[in-house]
C-alpha cells in the first residue's frame, strides 16, 4: 500500500479520512458502488500459505470428497463415510441417506463413489434396482453384472473365499473355508425362509449345515467342481448315515416324513421363478480385484418381492464373501488391504418382506462392517417403513441401522418423516423447518437452465433437487447443495425419459 498515490496525497488533507468501506470517496477517488464478490476457493492452508491476507478460515471440514456448497455460509463442504472415519469425525464408516424420490440421493452417492474411487476405495453396488450406478462403474472400468437374465449363481458355490483359502493353505486357510460354508448354509436357510415366510427350525438349520459340507467333501474334492441346489435336494431325499444321525430318526422312513416340510421348500425354491438364478453354476463371479463392481438387479425389480428379496440378498452375501476373501489375502500378506464402499440404494424393498429374517441379515452386515475395512450408504425413502414393520423386535432392530450410521443425510423429507428421523437423531426445529420447505417450489414461473452439454435450454431440477442436510452426531446439520459436473449429469440422469422432448 506504501507505494500508492493516494488522490489530494500532499495538499494538507487527512487522506485516511476519505476512506470508507467501499474505497476513497471525492472525485478521483474510485469509491465503489458495486462490490463485486470475487470467487473463493476452498484449499489447505499449506496450499496457499503464500495468499496471505486473501484468506479466511470455514468451520466446515475440509476432509472428504468435495460435494457441494454450503447453502448457509457458501464455502464448500467435503464429506463422505470413509473419510470421516478415518478424520475421527465419526465413529464408524457408514452414511444413512433418507429423501423423497428423484431429489438426488443417487446423484449425491454417485458423487462419493467417484471421489472416493479415486482414493483407491473400490465400490461395490450390491443389487441396483434401478439401475443407477452401471455407467458410473464402467467409466471407471469396473465390472458390471446383470442377475435376473439368464446369469446364475450358486450359492453352494464358494467362490472367493474357496480360491483365497487354497491359497493361503494351513489352519488360516481351513478357517476361510469354514467361514464360507458357514455363509452357504446361513444363505441357503434364508432363501428356505423367504419361500415360506417364516423362520426355519434350529434342527432344519444343522440338517442343511450337514448336507452342506457332505456335498463340499464329495463334489468340490472328488469331482472338481462345486455342487449344486440339485445336489441338496437329492442329498437331503436320498441321507447319509450323518444325516439320519442329524435328525435323530430310527429309520430312513422317519427321517423323509420328518424333513418332508424341508424337501417341499427346496424343491419350490428349484421349481420357482428363483431357480432360474439359483439353480446352475455361477455364470461370473465378483472381481474385487476391478476398480468397481456393480450388481444390477433391475431385470427382477419388477418381479415380486420375493424373488427380488432373495436375489438381493445373494448378492449381498456374494459381495460380502469376496470382501472377505480379500481380507484374508491380505492377512496373509499375500495381497495388499483393500477398502471398499457398499452402496445398498433401496435398501427397504427386501426388507418388506417380514418373518423372512433379513433384519437380522442386514443387522449383521452393518454390524461388521468397520472391522472388514469396508465403508457403506446406505439409502432409503423415509424412516417411517422401519416403524410399519409389524415385528417389534424387526423394528428395532431396523431403527438400529439409522442409530449406528455415523453419518446421517436428509434430503427433502416432509415435516412427519423429519419427526420421525428425529427421534433416532435429533434435529432441531430449525432444520427440520428447512428442510421441509426445500420441496416447496419458490413460485409459479417455470424455471429454466442451460444444459451444458446441448448449450440448449431445459427445465431446471425441481426444487429441492441436490439440497442435503447431513448430520453428524449432535451438531447442526450442515445444508449442503451437491453440485454435480457436466459429466456426473450424464452418468446420471434418471430423468432423462421425462426430459428428451422439452429440451428447447
Ligand atoms: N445436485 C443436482 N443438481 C442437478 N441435478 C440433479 C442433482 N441431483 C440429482 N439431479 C438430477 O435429478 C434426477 C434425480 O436424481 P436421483 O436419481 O439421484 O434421485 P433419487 O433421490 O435417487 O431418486 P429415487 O428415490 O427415485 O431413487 C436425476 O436426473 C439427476 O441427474
Ligand atoms: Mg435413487
Amino acid at each position: 500500500m506504501g507505494t500508492h498515490n493516494y488522490p489530494y496525497q500532499g495538499e494538507g488533507i487527512d487522506v485516511m479520512n476519505l476512506l470508507g468501506s467501499r474505497g476513497f470517496r471525492g472525485a478521483g477517488g474510485g469509491t465503489w458502488t458495486l462490490i463485486p464478490t470475487p470467487p473463493s476457493f476452498r484449499a489447505t492452508s499449506v496450499q496457499v500459505c503464500g495468499l496471505w491476507p486473501f484468506s479466511g478460515g470455514a468451520a466446515r471440514p475440509m476432509v472428504g470428497v468435495p460435494v457441494g456448497q454450503d447453502l448457509e455460509y457458501g464455502s464448500t463442504i467435503c464429506c463422505d463415510p470413509i473419510n470421516w472415519f478415518r478424520a475421527g469425525y465419526s465413529a464408524n464408516p457408514s452414511m444413512m441417506i433418507y429423501g423423497n424420490p428423484g431429489l438426488g440421493k443417487s446423484a449425491f452417492t454417485v458423487r462419493q463413489i467417484l471421489g472416493l474411487a479415486f482414493q483407491g476405495v473400490r465400490p461395490l453396488i450390491l443389487g441396483d434396482l434401478k439401475p443407477d450406478y452401471p455407467d458410473v462403474i464402467r467409466a471407471l472400468g469396473g465390472q458390471v453384472m446383470r442377475f435376473g437374465e439368464g446369469q446364475r449363481l450358486n450359492v453352494l458355490d464358494q467362490g472367493a473365499m474357496l480360491q483365497a483359502s487354497d491359497r493361503i493353505g494351513g489352519e488360516a486357510g481351513a478357517r476361510l473355508l469354514e467361514q464360507a460354508l458357514q455363509r452357504t448354509t446361513t444363505m441357503i436357510s434364508s432363501l428356505i425362509q423367504i419361500m415360506r415366510r417364516a423362520r426355519m427350525d434350529d434342527w432344519e438349520q444343522a440338517l442343511i449345515s450337514r448336507a452342506v459340507r457332505t456335498l463340499d467333501e464329495k463334489h468340490r474334492r472328488q469331482r472338481g467342481e462345486p455342487p449344486l441346489l440339485n445336489d441338496l435336494a437329492a442329498l437331503l431325499r436320498e441321507p447319509t448315515q450323518e444325516l439320519l444321525r442329524a435328525t435323530l430318526a430310527d429309520d430312513v422312513d422317519e427321517y423323509r416324513q420328518t424333513t418332508k416340510p424341508l424337501s417341499r421348500s427346496l424343491e419350490a425354491l428349484l421349481e420357482g421363478p428363483l431357480g432360474r438364478t439359483f439353480g446352475g453354476q455361477t455364470s461370473e463371479r465378483i472381481r474385487t480385484d476391478a476398480p468397481g463392481v456393480c450388481v444390477d438387479v433391475s431385470a427382477v425389480a419388477k418381479q415380486s418381492d420375493d424373488v427380488m428379496a432373495a436375489i438381493m440378498l445373494a448378492t449381498w452375501s456374494e459381495g460380502f464373501a469376496s470382501v472377505e476373501a480379500a481380507n484374508a489375502l491380505s492377512d496373509a500378506g499375500l495381497a495388499a488391504q483393500r477398502n471398499f464402499l457398499v452402496v445398498m440404494d433401496e435398501m427397504w424393498r427386501p426388507l418388506r418382506i417380514e418373518g423372512a429374517g433379513l433384519v437380522d441379515k442386514m443387522d449383521g452386515i452393518t454390524r461388521l462392517n468397520r472391522a472388514e475395512g469396508v465403508g457403506n450408504i446406505y439409502i432409503a425413502h423415509t424412516p417411517k417403513d422401519q416403524e410399519s414393520m409389524t415385528s417389534r423386535a424387526d423394528a428395532m432392530k431396523a431403527r438400529g441401522f439409522t442409530e449406528r450410521a455415523g453419518i446421517v443425510v436428509a434430503a427433502g423429507l416432509s415435516i412427519d418423516d423429519l419427526q420421525s428421523l428425529s427421534k433416532v437423531k435429533p434435529m432441531s426445529d430449525v432444520e427440520i423447518d428447512t428442510v421441509a420447505r426445500w420441496n416447496t417450489p419458490p413460485g409459479w414461473r417455470q424455471k429454466m437452465v442451460t444444459d451444458l452439454r446441448t448449450g440448449k435450454r431445459r427445465p431446471a431440477p425441481p426444487p429441492g433437487c441436490g439440497k442435503v442436510l447431513i448430520k453428524l452426531g449432535d451438531r447442526a446439520g450442515i445444508q449442503t447443495q451437491v453440485k454435480l459436473t457436466q459429466a456426473e449429469l450424464d452418468m446420471h440422469d434418471t430423468n432423462a425419459r421425462w426430459l428428451a422432448e422439452q429440451i428447447v
